[in-house]
C-alpha cells in the first residue's frame, strides 16, 4: 500500500527520531499495514503475533514491498500476549506500543466468549501491564466500533455508547476500560481507536468469521454465491486501511496533551448498504476483470449481535489528532481491487468465457 499523503504530518513528527515501536497483531491485515508505514518512516520496530488469525504471507508481501534495508530494522517475535513473559519481552525498550492483536468477530465471540476474553482482555491487560513496568511512554491500542451496542444515535459519538450486543463488544468495552486506569494509576498514556469495518489488502477472505468484503470479493471472483445477512439495508461506514493506519500513526505520535486517554472514532463518516456495498465492489471487480460474472445476491438471516445501521462522527480525530480519512469506500476499493483479482481470482476464471463454454 503506497500511501505516501497520510505520512506527511507523522513524518515531519519523526524527521531525525528513530523511535521503537511494538505492534502487536503485526501478522494480521491492520498490524501489517502500521509494520510497513513505520518501516517506511526509518522506524525500529518489534512486532509480536501467534498466527492465530494472521500469516506468515503478510509479513513476507510487508518484506517484499519495503526492501531487506528497511526489514532489517524489524524483529519479529512469534509469541503469544497471553503470556505475560512474551509481552515483557517484546516490550523492552519500546518507546510506543500499538496493540492490535486481539480475536475479532462477533460471532467468533458468540461461539467461543471465553477464547474472546482470553486474548482480548487478559492478552491486553498482559500488554498493558507489561508496557508500565517496562516503561513504554504510549499504548495506542484497537477498539471497535461494536462499543456503541444498542444505542442507536446517528451519527455515533464517542462520548455516547450503549450496552454491547456481544462478547466481543464487551471485550473491547474492557480495554477501554483498563487503559483508562492505567493512564490514571500509573501514568502510562494511552489513546483507544474505535475503528469501524477495516477493508484492504492483506485482510483474510477465508473462514466463517472473513470480513464482508474480501469474502463477497473472493466470492464473486470465483463464480459463487454471495450471501447478504439480512435484507442487504444494514448500514456500515466502511474504512479503508490507510485511514486505519493514518489514525494509528497520528496517535503515536501526537503531541498533544489533550489527545490523550480518549478514545477516537475510525472511519470516513460515510454510511453504505449492504446492498450498495455489493454493486459497487461487483461492478469494479467487473471493469477490472472481464471475466467477473456477479450473480444477484443471496439473502440469508440476519446475524446474531450485529448493530443495524453504524456511521462514525470523525470530528474528534480530525480536531484532536488532526486526522483526515485519505480514501472514501469507492477510492479504498479502487486501490484494493486489483490485488483481490490478483489473489483470489482462481485460474478457471482467467480462462476467457468462451473458450470454458467451448470445454
Ligand atoms: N478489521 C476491522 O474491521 C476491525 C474493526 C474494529 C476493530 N478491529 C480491531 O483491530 C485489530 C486488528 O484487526 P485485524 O482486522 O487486523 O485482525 P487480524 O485478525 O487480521 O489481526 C489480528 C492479529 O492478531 C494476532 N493474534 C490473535 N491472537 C493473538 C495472541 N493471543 N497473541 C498474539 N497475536 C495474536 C493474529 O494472529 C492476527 O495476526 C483487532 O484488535 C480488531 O479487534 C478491527
Amino acid at each position: 500500500m503506497a500511501v505516501p499523503e497520510l505520512l506527511g504530518a507523522v513524518r515531519s513528527r519523526l524527521a531525525g527520531i528513530r523511535m521503537r515501536w511494538l505492534i502487536t497483531g503485526s501478522a494480521g491485515f491492520i498490524g501489517s499495514h502500521v509494520l510497513e508505514n513505520l518501516l517506511r518512516l526509518e522506524q525500529s520496530v518489534v512486532s509480536l503475533d501467534n498466527f492465530a488469525t494472521g500469516h506468515r504471507s503478510n509479513l513476507d508481501e510487508v518484506r517484499a514491498t519495503v526492501g531487506q534495508v528497511a526489514w532489517r530494522r524489524h524483529r519479529f517475535i512469534e509469541g503469544d500476549i497471553r503470556d505475560p513473559l512474551a509481552c515483557q519481552i517484546a516490550c523492552r525498550d519500546v518507546d510506543v506500543v500499538v496493540h492490535l492483536a486481539a480475536l475479532g468477530s462477533v460471532p467468533r465471540s458468540l461461539g467461543d466468549p471465553i477464547g474472546s476474553h482470553e486474548t482480548n482482555v487478559t492478552g491486553f491487560l498482559n500488554v498493558l501491564y507489561a508496557a508500565k513496568n517496562a516503561g513504554v511512554r504510549r499504548v495506542v491500542y484497537a477498539s471497535s466500533s461494536s462499543v456503541y451496542g444498542d444505542d442507536a444515535a446517528l451519527p455515533k459519538v464517542e462520548s455516547r455508547v450503549g450496552r454491547p450486543l456481544s462478547p466481543y463488544a464487551v471485550t473491547k468495552c474492557a480495554n477501554e476500560l483498563y487503559a483508562e486506569v492505567f493512564t490514571r494509576s500509573y501514568g502510562l498514556e494511552s489513546i483507544g481507536l474505535r475503528f469501524f469495518n477495516v477493508f484492504g489488502t492483506r485482510q483474510d477472505p477465508k473462514g466463517a468469521y472473513a470480513a464482508v468484503i474480501p469474502r463477497w470479493a473472493r466470492a464473486i471472483l470465483n463464480g459463487e454465491p454471495v450471501i447478504i445477512n439480512g435484507d442487504g439495508e444494514t448500514t456500515r461506514d466502511f474504512c479503508y486501511v490507510a485511514n486505519a493506519v493514518q489514525a494509528a500513526l497520528l496517535a503515536g505520535t501526537t503531541t498533544s496533551r489533550e489527545a490523550l486517554t480518549r478514545v477516537y472514532n475510525v472511519a470516513v463518516g460515510g454510511r453504505t448498504s449492504l446492498n450498495e456495498l455489493y454493486r459497487l465492489l461487483s461492478s469494479l471487480l467487473a471493469e477490472k476483470h472481464g471475466h467477473t460474472r456477479a450473480a444477484c445476491p443471496q439473502y440469508g438471516p440476519f446475524r446474531d449481535g450485529d448493530v443495524r445501521h453504524s456511521q462514525a462522527d470523525i470530528a474528534s480525530a480530525a480536531r484532536l489528532l488532526g486526522y483526515a480519512p485519505s480514501h472514501t469506500l469507492e477510492q479504498g476499493l479502487r486501490e484494493a481491487v486489483p490485488w483481490y483479482i490478483e489473489r483470489f481470482a482462481a485460474s478457471r476464471n482467467s480462462v476467457p468465457i468462451a473458450s470454458r463454454n467451448m470445454a
